[in-house]
């Protein structure tokens, strides 16, 4: 490649760089001024101090985006959050995703015993929910998500009532005290 081209295409990346990273500040701007009615039962900044509520700070925005589309569509059955995900439009689904993926991640904790045990069966979940269990695209975080709630999830997909091939399938092999263990350690990272 001669200098010129290598000039030109090192300016079109730094152009990119510029143009991009605005769109998403602006995008997570436009979702904090939608968040309001979110943060009653999220908390702030997608801190939920009640454990049934998840957190959403540091949540995938793939996942977020996902989730939002299917309370709005019924695939996800849950009242609460079908009458909030009825209201938003795409764009601001989009945004809210953005904005609560650009929160600092939170530790809800994990009772130690538990999560102690827990750590030793962890392995099986690390190769989709990432080595940190930080979460990849459509994959969710779990690290310092609320241990109750990530085991009212697990057993939702183990009972069907939450459909995912993928966590169907694992879910079924897990016993109670595997789900308790397993949701205390994540809970606790
Ligand atoms: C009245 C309380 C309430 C309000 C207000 C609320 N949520 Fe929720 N949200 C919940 C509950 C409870 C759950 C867990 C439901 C379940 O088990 O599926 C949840 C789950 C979620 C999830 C799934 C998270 C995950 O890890 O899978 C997302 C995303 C979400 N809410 C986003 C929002 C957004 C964005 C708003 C604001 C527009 C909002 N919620 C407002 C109660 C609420
Ligand atoms: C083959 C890939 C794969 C493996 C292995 C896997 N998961 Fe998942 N998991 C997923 C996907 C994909 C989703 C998102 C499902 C959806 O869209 O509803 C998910 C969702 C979840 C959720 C819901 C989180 C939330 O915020 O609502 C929990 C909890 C969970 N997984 C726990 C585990 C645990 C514990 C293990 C190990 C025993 C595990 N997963 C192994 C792919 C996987």
């Amino acid at each position: 490649m001669n200098a010129q081209k290598q000039f030109l295409s090192a300016l079109f990346l730094m152009l990119i760089c510029v143009i991009a990273k605005p769109v998403s500040a602006a995008a997570a701007w436009m979702g904090e001024q939608k968040s309001s009615v979110c943060t009653g039962c999220h908390g702030p900044n997608g801190k939920s101090s009640n454990p049934q509520r998840p957190n959403l700070a540091a949540q995938q925005s793939e996942y977020l985006i996902n989730q939002m589309n299917a309370y709005k569509s019924g695939k996800r059955n849950n009242p609460m959050m079908q009458s909030m995900a009825i209201n938003l439009k795409a764009s601001d689904i989009e945004n809210l995703a953005e904005y609560y993926a650009n929160m600092p991640p939170v530790s809800s904790g994990g009772e130690p015993t538990l999560a102690k045990a827990g750590q030793t069966k962890a392995s099986m979940c690390l190769g989709c929910h990432g080595p940190s269990a930080e979460g990849n695209g459509q994959i969710p975080r779990l690290a310092g998500q609320h241990p109750s709630y990530l085991e009212r999830q697990l057993n939702y997909f183990k009972t069907g009532v939450r459909k995912n091939s993928h966590m169907e399938a694992i879910s079924a092999n897990l016993t109670d005290a595997d789900i308790r263990e397993l949701a205390a350690y994540f809970g606790s990272l």
